[in-house]
């Protein structure tokens, strides 16, 4: 393994499992020091202890205690070099049966969260003057739409619209924002509704004939993250081997 990030401080948004903690462990494994931000206390702090970083308990959809988390966890770090926002919620609901309250839900942690964490890392990279990389987890619903994924499926398009402002906004401050937007990744998530015959139909639609990994994820958030990177900015990176080629 490599070691592109010695002295890299990163913070990661639901890091207590699934692509955030993969990606927490690529980044500590490459030689940085992390924080990760979540809702699941003892899943996070087992996470982060065993990657020797700090671990945050947040319910990231207050948009109050999401600022003052990502604060506490930037100011723990002594600064911020890379932020990934990989907390997401997901829920199959048909369009029709949207609630108010299951909109409210799902933009909150999806879309509100991803801002305010982009916000507090974004006036820490600009106060330092070091320039900075900030990775969004979008989806290929943001792209593609899905049935029954309607509100989920909005919650991306504006993470990946965020991402696109905060880029053209932060690119003269050396701050290189990028969207990932992964299809069919095995993990918790979707995992109560998600059948065998599911997977091999998802698989059949990838050129390469298989689902995704949480590791495929946070190979390409490294990469971005590293100088190999340094030309990307306002991106929306798919990584569904080959579902989605636009
Ligand atoms: N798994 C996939 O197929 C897939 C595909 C495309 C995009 N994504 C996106 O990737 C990201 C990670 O998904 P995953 O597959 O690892 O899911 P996951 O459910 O395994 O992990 C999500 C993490 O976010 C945390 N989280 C959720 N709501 C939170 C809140 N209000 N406050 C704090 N933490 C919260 C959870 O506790 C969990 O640790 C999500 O944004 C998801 O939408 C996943």
């Amino acid at each position: 393994m490599e070691r592109r990030f010695d002295g890299s401080r990163v913070v990661v948004t639901g890091g207590a499992r699934g692509i955030g903690a993969c990606i927490a462990a690529r980044f500590a494994a490459e030689g940085a020091q992390v924080a990760v931000l979540d809702r699941l206390a003892e899943a996070g702090s087992q996470c982060a202890s065993g990657l020797g970083g700090r671990f945050h308990a947040v319910d990231l959809a207050d948009p109050v205690a999401a600022r003052e988390a990502t604060e506490a966890a930037i100011e723990g770090l002594g600064g911020v070099d890379v932020l990934v926002a990989s907390a997401g919620i997901f829920r199959l609901v048909p369009l029709l049966d949207i609630t108010p309250e299951a909109w409210d839900e799902m933009l909150a942690v999806n879309a509100r969260a991803v801002l305010v964490s982009m916000q507090v890392a974004a006036r820490s990279m600009i106060a330092a003057g070091a320039g900075g990389s900030i990775i969004t987890i979008a989806s290929m619903a943001a792209k593609k739409g899905g049935a029954r994924e309607g509100h989920y499926a909005a919650s991306k398009a504006a993470v990946v619209a965020l991402t696109r402002a905060a880029a053209l906004e932060w690119g003269e401050h050396g701050v290189r924002v990028n969207a990932l937007c992964p299809g069919y990744i095995l993990t918790e998530m979707g995992a109560a509704t998600r059948t065998e015959e599911d997977v091999r139909r998802w698989s059949s639609w990838s050129p390469l004939g298989r689902t995704g990994t949480p590791e495929d994820v946070a190979g390409v958030a490294a990469f971005l993250a590293s100088p190999d990177g340094a030309y990307l900015t306002g991106q929306a990176i798919n990584i569904t081997g080959g579902m989605v080629m636009h």
